[in-house]
């Protein structure tokens, strides 16, 4: 019996324990509140108001939600976009750069938050860090809070129209991290970049002359195993893949695996798994154990020590436009990120 089957059959059970539970549980509440109809009547009662009853007759409210990071003042405020030219000097001599990917085709397992966080805690310790945002879902990019629409020009025009990548990185927008960030314009790239010449390594071209300035190149790639991800792979010397503690955790793993090993074959003979890192863990649920378990047999030796935690603030962080080493500096996701953080420079 494979690991998969026993993985499989393990949470097929789990689930069905839970499902039962949670049933019953759904009963218990269901006698317990009193129906959401009952409680609008009683809370207009209470209050003298009319209640929208229905979506149509709610009042829009229209928010200016291109702003994304919070002042208790002046409410959200977007870091402001900085030229490369005046980017603070470096202090420390950069030795060799690692470009690192960070991919899995499977959509939120948490690739965007380790990108921001991960980078920010590299940075606070002193290294000097770029991120690429390669999702046209721009998340790494408003999540440190840069407005997208104030912007010029993004890494779609660098890998499109051969801008230089200086034209578009922003710098020191925490601590020793730059970005080269990603607006929607990019979603137009997979299909523009089909008909181009050396399609596979427009991004590899663009990032080389930043080898050198920076420690650490992370890219955040988007949930597909498209062109731009074909071009983060060939771009990149390792990969590090984030695995949520859920269910279905490693499932499309091998299809990624096998990605892997045709750009390996084909167009970048080094590339390789850096580390395998189990996001959203819940200590407390037999579920995340199991998951967490399965990875590490998977993935022998990859899989980091460090897990990181599913925390609200982590959840909250983005929507302030900091990473969680600000947002909440003493709390547990920092403190799993910064472990990670360290976990990285050992791994060389
Ligand atoms: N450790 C965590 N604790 C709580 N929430 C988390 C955690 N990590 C990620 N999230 C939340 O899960 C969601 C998905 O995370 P994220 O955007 O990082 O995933 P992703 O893999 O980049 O998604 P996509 O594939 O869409 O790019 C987000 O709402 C994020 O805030
Ligand atoms: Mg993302």
């Amino acid at each position: 019996m494979g690991l998969f089957d026993s993985w499989r059959r393990a949470s097929k059970q789990q689930s069905h324990n839970s499902q039962q539970e949670q049933a019953k549980e759904e009963e218990k509440i269901k006698e317990e509140v009193p129906s959401p109809a009952a409680n609008l009547e009683e809370i207009e009662e209470e209050q003298d108001v009319t209640i929208a009853a229905s979506i149509e007759d709610a009042e829009v409210v229209e928010r200016d939600v291109s702003r994304e990071t919070f002042d208790e003042e002046e409410g959200f405020v977007a870091q402001p976009i900085k030229k490369y030219a005046d980017k603070k000097p470096v202090k420390h001599a950069i030795g060799t750069t690692k470009i690192i990917a960070i991919l899995n085709q499977k959509g939120g397992v948490g690739k965007s938050t380790t990108a921001i966080n991960l980078s920010a805690a590299l940075g606070e310790l002193g290294k000097q860090v770029l991120l690429v945002d390669l999702d046209p879902q721009g998340n790494a990019t408003s999540g440190l809070g840069i407005d997208k629409g104030q912007l010029e020009a993004c890494i779609y025009d660098v890998i499109v129209s051969e801008r230089p990548i200086t034209d578009v990185i922003i710098p020191d927008v925490c601590d020793g991290l730059d970005i080269a960030p990603s607006t929607i314009n990019l979603a137009g790239a997979e299909v523009e970049l089909v008909s181009m010449m050396a399609r596979e390594v427009r991004l590899k071209e663009a990032i080389g002359e930043m080898r050198g300035k920076y420690d650490y190149i992370f890219i955040d790639c988007p949930p597909s195993l498209g062109l731009l991800t074909v071009n983060a792979l060939v771009a990149a010397d390792k990969l590090l893949i984030p695995i949520q503690c859920e269910f279905y955790a490693l499932e499309g793993v091998t299809k990624l695996l096998d990605s892997m090993k045709r750009v390996k074959n084909y167009l970048n003979p080094s590339l390789d798994i850096f580390g395998v890192l189990l996001t959203m863990s819940d200590r407390r649920t037999t579920l995340s154990k199991q998951v967490a378990s399965e990875v590490r047999k998977y993935f022998p030796k990859t899989v980091f020590e460090v897990e990181i935690p599913r925390t609200v603030k982590i959840s909250e962080a983005p929507s302030y436009g900091m990473p969680i080493t600000q947002y909440d500096p003493n709390g547990k996701g920092a403190l799993a990120y910064k472990t990670l953080a360290q976990e990285v420079i050992r791994r060389g």
